[in-house]
């Protein structure tokens, strides 16, 4: 064993990169797979290979998470190999052993154990996936208060094959301190994995947003919610409010389940003229156009899909059924979905809706009720969520194109007469993260405002022992830009996020070196971050998107001065141990192991990031490329830190600003 002292100096590594909080000095490490084998470790069988692995194996996703170079992967060889790896005797001195692990969730097959007197007496295992990075290692701990004193002995397990038949494990340290994430479960708001200014209901599934509506000062965002569960069924209408699009009160659901099925996922929409003829009184209807699931419930069993209404004159707080519903009957398989417009040239309302496949259906209507078919596309690679919209290009009114978006965010561009959609361009992907699904833009928002905003459920993300589970995305704000390559969405979030802005931390014009991390010194949790960065020569601009572009200098620079050596080649910004790397080499972006490219902009990027607790969404170049990402941060993990490798950057200008909570009273 190595006293504290000699693992400090791999600490302080980790501590310089932003990545750890410091050890403790009575930390005692037991193991750190630094050499070129396992030293008095034994092992049998291939599994884990002559020596510590330094990092991913052939045909592996990327592990991440491990400390130093090394580390024990039994991926050697693939998944098909088995083996053990056992220490030599140790004393148990501390109150906890906390380790490393990644890999397999096979109990007693992929694990690690701990043995006294030959018995196992404490195991792990993996978590199999690991949400934002598959094969990330994470801290395990064992509370060993009541075998201190005791002789043990460590034995890494891999007698699993096929999926997830590995275990990888590293930094085995005895401490006073546990480092596995402590979970908080209450109070409501409060617990470890809740968001703070991301939606998610109080308790149980959420998955698509709803019925995205604005009327009388209110952002409306219903919700598809499993009332009774923590994953999803029972598909009801959540209903939250919001005067900001960032504090939201959830209110009671909205739409129930009735005999024609559970209430799938819709729109809603402002009835400014009754059209409908539901208004009674001086408020105008909101009408909601949502999927009576038929047959996924026992009540509407024998059902078919079908799309229905439902209205409420009292600012969305009721709700009251069509009692004709449905008004579409059923077309093919589980068609569902429907947006609904308002088409002012021909003064009707327009739906699309999904059909099958990737299918969908265009329809009208004068009056909600009684719809026409007007014609289907198919579009490739989409399914499910569709959403339809007029923008202005560039912002000028004078020029607008139609918009059509699909529940993962792919887009076309194109004309519509109050007939035909005519595409012209596209489908183009708007989001390189990993959880951005099933988008949809807000309805009714005045004129006078004339902002697209969108909400996309971040579908996937992993909330352990959470009260909830999923949350929405930030709200974006969508832009139509011309570009080099045509006209393309943009996604920025909402300014309203500055209604949480805390402590603001600023640079300008600052060199950064390598070893160096100008964010050293930042506290915090949940973050806004702009930054504008000088990454290379101009020489170095792809394609890029005008609106972006910075006057270039007579020497072909960016404006912002002298240019940086080409020798950069890395620049990270580490969000609670999470590398959001930009590659200066491959004009590329990653996160949470998805990539996107972003060419700089007269020898400039720009970034924006979001840091919640349980997401990182990124915005590069003013919105033109996003990625939408869930994570489950480290326990262990400073907040944030800024790096560079290969070469000194620019910082043109940086602003970090620490955020509340949204949950805060
Ligand atoms: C998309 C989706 C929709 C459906 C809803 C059901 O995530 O599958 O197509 O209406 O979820 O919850």
């Amino acid at each position: 064993m190595i006293r504290a002292s000699s693992i400090r100096v791999l600490f302080a590594l980790f501590v310089r990169a932003g990545l750890l909080q410091a050890a403790q000095d009575d930390d005692i490490l037991i193991a750190g797979f630094e050499g070129r084998d396992y030293g008095a470790w034994k092992t049998t069988g291939e599994a884990f290979g002559p020596g510590p692995a330094h990092g991913t194996l052939p045909n592996q996703m990327d592990v991440s998470g491990y400390e130093g170079e090394g580390l024990v992967n039994s991926f050697y060889k693939g998944d098909g190999t088995t083996g053990t790896l056992t220490s030599p005797p140790l004393k148990i001195q501390r109150r906890f052993v906390n380790f490393l692990i990644g890999g397999g969730m096979h109990p007693g097959k992929t694990c690690i154990n701990l043995l006294v007197d030959g018995k196992v007496v404490r195991t792990a295992t993996g978590p199999n996936d690991r949400p934002g990075g598959s094969e990330r290692l994470d801290w395990h701990t064992w509370d060993t208060s009541e075998l201190v004193g005791r002789q043990a002995v460590i034995q890494i397990v891999d007698q699993q094959t096929g999926g997830w038949g590995h275990i990888n494990i590293d930094q085995i340290v005895q401490s006073s301190r546990r480092l596995q994430q402590e979970i908080v479960t209450g109070p409501l708001y409060r617990e470890t994995y809740r968001p703070q200014f991301h939606f998610t209901p109080a308790t149980n599934w959420t998955n698509d947003p709803n019925g995205l509506v604005y009327y009388e000062g209110e952002y409306h965002l219903f919700f598809q919610h499993n009332p009774k569960g923590i994953n999803w069924g029972n598909m009801t209408w959540g209903h939250a409010v919001s005067r900001d699009l960032v504090h939201w009160e959830q209110l009671p659901n909205a739409i129930e389940p009735d005999r024609l099925g559970t209430i799938f996922s819709g729109s809603a929409v402002v009835d400014w003229n009754n059209t409908a003829g539901f208004q009674k009184g001086p408020e105008k209807p909101i009408v909601a156009i949502y999927t009576s699931a038929g047959g996924t419930s026992p009540d509407s069993k024998g059902q078919p899909f079908t799309q229905s209404i439902a209205y409420s004159l009292d600012r969305g707080r009721t709700w009251t059924k069509y009692e004709k519903n449905p008004v579409l009957a059923h077309i093919v398989g589980s068609n569902r979905d429907p947006k609904v417009v308002w088409h002012q040239p021909t003064k009707q309302w327009i739906m699309t809706l999904f059909k099958d496949g990737n299918a969908f259906g265009f329809f009208s209507s004068p009056d909600l009720k009684r719809w026409t078919h007007l014609h289907d596309i198919t579009v490739s690679g989409c399914g499910e969520c569709p959403d339809f919209f007029e923008m202005p290009v560039d912002g000028n009114p004078a020029e607008t194109k139609w918009v059509w978006t699909a529940a993962n965010g792919h887009y076309l561009v194109g004309a519509f007469d109050g007939k035909r959609f005519v595409p012209e361009t596209g489908p183009h992907r708007a989001d390189w993260g990993a959880n951005y699904y099933a988008v949809q833009t807000y309805s009714d928002i005045p004129a006078s405002d004339g902002r697209r905003i969108q909400i996309a459920w971040m579908n996937g993300g992993k909330y352990p022992k959470m009260p909830f589970n999923q949350q929405m995305s930030f709200p974006c704000e969508l832009k139509l830009r011309r570009t080099p390559e045509g006209l393309r969405i943009c996604r920025l979030p909402v300014r309203e996020i500055e209604r949480l802005h805390a402590k603001e931390y600023s640079w300008a014009d600052r060199v950064v070196q390598p070893g160096e991390n100008l964010l050293a010194g930042v506290q915090g949790e949940l973050f806004d971050i702009c930054a504008e960065i000088e990454v290379g020569p101009a020489a170095d601009v792809g394609p890029a998107v005008p609106a972006a572009t910075p006057p270039l200098s007579p020497s072909g620079r960016g404006a912002g001065g002298e240019g940086i050596p080409t020798e950069a080649k890395h620049v990270s910004l580490i969000l609670r141990g999470e590398p959001l790397t930009y590659s200066v080499t491959d004009k590329r972006l990653t996160c949470l192991g998805r990539a996107a490219t972003l060419a700089p902009v007269g020898g400039r990027i720009k970034l924006q990031v979001l840091l919640d607790r349980t997401s990182i969404e990124v915005f590069g170049n003013d919105g033109c490329v996003s990625m939408t990402s869930c994570f489950l941060p480290r326990a262990d993990t400073k907040p944030l830190a800024l790096q560079t490798t290969g070469g000194p950057v620019k910082i043109v200008s940086l602003k970090v600003y620490e955020l509340r909570s949204a949950w805060g009273k």
